[in-house]
């Protein structure tokens, strides 16, 4: 029984001789930094004596450090390395921390620290490992995300928001205008999802919705989408009825709200005798098209203007804009009634004095004429 006596002498020792065994003390912490900036992650060791402690990268396999000396590819970072290993003592214990400057998305994964001890097999080294999670700032995906739709009325459709980031960014839905989104089961300002629901659409849905992608790394990513309903125009006037004095060079402008998708066709009529005459573009008459007002415009919709230019007698009537599109038309009347007195915002600014004495300067003036025009006889 020679080698129970053995057993029973040499177990102790081997417990003794693990218990001296270098050993990894605590978990590796997980580390989180944004792209760009710098990773710390730590391993201490106890009793390392003369062993050695080497990191290694778990995914690509590559030994990154011995000691302190950096085994791979390290380039210059200004002024510092991008790895580095610091050695810091604390009694027994002794702490290696890899440095790793700039991050990039591919250095996120798993660091493994270890001991290698000569003595020992290399699987029974002491080893543990740390993850290294790399921030990144969301990104919209413009390929899978929606930038217009174009629906018919009560449809069930979606808007489409796609963002990549690390961790995975939140996306939120909103409508630029600060109105409420069409979703069920009741419409709400704020939605949470990639994917926006809108239920029954219908004309009032039409405009600009905004998607935020947020992952709390600065920035948060944004992407506007348009929503367009089919629909037959509308017009409404901003004044249905203008004033002004005939005779004096004085013009008239005439405005006119249009709304609708396919973008309408924009005319304007004016009442001779009982039949309603297509005015044209023409010396006496300026169509226009105001793009930005929107103060005054609702989402989608489009400012037209007619000014009726030295406005005279047979001028005093009524207008109509007429707007048009394939599903169906619509028009708007205004009235323009004659004033003694220049209206709007281009009248000359003369204080009411001199402005009488320009006109009494211009009775005084037409006779003089007539009779300059008898003398010539
Ligand atoms: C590693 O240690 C350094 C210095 O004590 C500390 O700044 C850093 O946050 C630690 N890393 C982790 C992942 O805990
Ligand atoms: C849209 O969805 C609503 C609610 O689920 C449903 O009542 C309606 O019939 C759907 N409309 C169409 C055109 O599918
Ligand atoms: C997403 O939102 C939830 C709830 O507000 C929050 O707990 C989580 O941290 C957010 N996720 C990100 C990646 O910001
Ligand atoms: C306007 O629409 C009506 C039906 O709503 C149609 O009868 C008429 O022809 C249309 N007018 C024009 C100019 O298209």
């Amino acid at each position: 029984m020679a080698w129970i006596r053995l057993l029973i002498c040499v177990l102790p020792y081997a417990a003794y001789i693990a218990a001296q065994n270098p050993e990894i003390v605590d978990e590796i912490w997980p580390e989180v930094q944004p792209i760009g900036r710098t990773a710390r992650i730590n391993c201490t060791v106890a009793r390392l004596k003369n062993n050695v402690v080497g990191w290694l990268h778990v995914e690509s396999d590559q030994t990154i450090s011995s000691a302190e000396s950096i085994e791979i590819n390290n380039p210059m970072i200004g002024s510092l390395r991008k790895y580095e290993v610091r050695v810091r003592r604390d009694g027994d214990r002794i702490t290696h921390m890899l440095v790793i400057r700039r991050l990039r998305q591919q250095d996120s994964g798993s660091y493994q620290c270890f001991v290698r001890i000569s003595s020992v097999d290399q699987s029974e080294w002491p080893k543990k490992i740390g993850t290294l999670t790399v921030q990144v700032a969301p990104t919209i995906k413009t390929g899978d995300t929606t930038a217009v739709l174009q629906v018919d009325r009560n449809q069930n459709t979606s808007l489409e928001c796609a963002a990549t980031g690390i961790p995975a960014p939140n996306i939120t839905w909103t409508r630029s205008d600060g109105g409420l989104l069409p979703i069920l089961p009741k419409p709400v300002a704020q939605y949470r999802g990639a994917k926006l629901p809108l239920v029954n659409v219908d004309i009032q849905h039409m405009g600009v919705y905004r998607c935020v992608a947020d992952n709390n790394i600065k920035p948060p990513a944004e992407h506007l989408a348009e929503v367009l309903v089919f629909h037959a125009p509308s017009t409404r006037v901003v004044q249905n009825s203008v004033g002004q004095a005939q005779n004096r060079r004085f013009s008239a402008k005439l405005e006119c709200i249009v709304q609708g998708h396919p973008q309408p066709t924009v005319t304007w009529d004016r009442q001779v005798n009982q039949a309603r005459i297509l005015i044209t573009d023409d010396d006496k008459f300026d169509i226009n098209k105001q793009t930005t007002d929107n103060q005054n415009l609702k989402a989608m919709e489009q400012w037209y203007s007619l000014k009726v230019k030295n406005v005279q007698a047979n001028d005093f009537t009524a207008y109509y804009c007429k707007a048009e599109n394939q599903y169906g038309n619509h028009s708007s009347r205004i009235d323009l009634f004659e004033t003694t007195e220049c209206q709007g915002s281009n009248c000359p600014s003369l204080a009411p004095s001199a402005a009488n004495t320009l006109m009494l300067s211009a009775f005084h003036w037409v006779p003089t004429m007539l009779l300059g025009i008898w003398a010539l006889r």
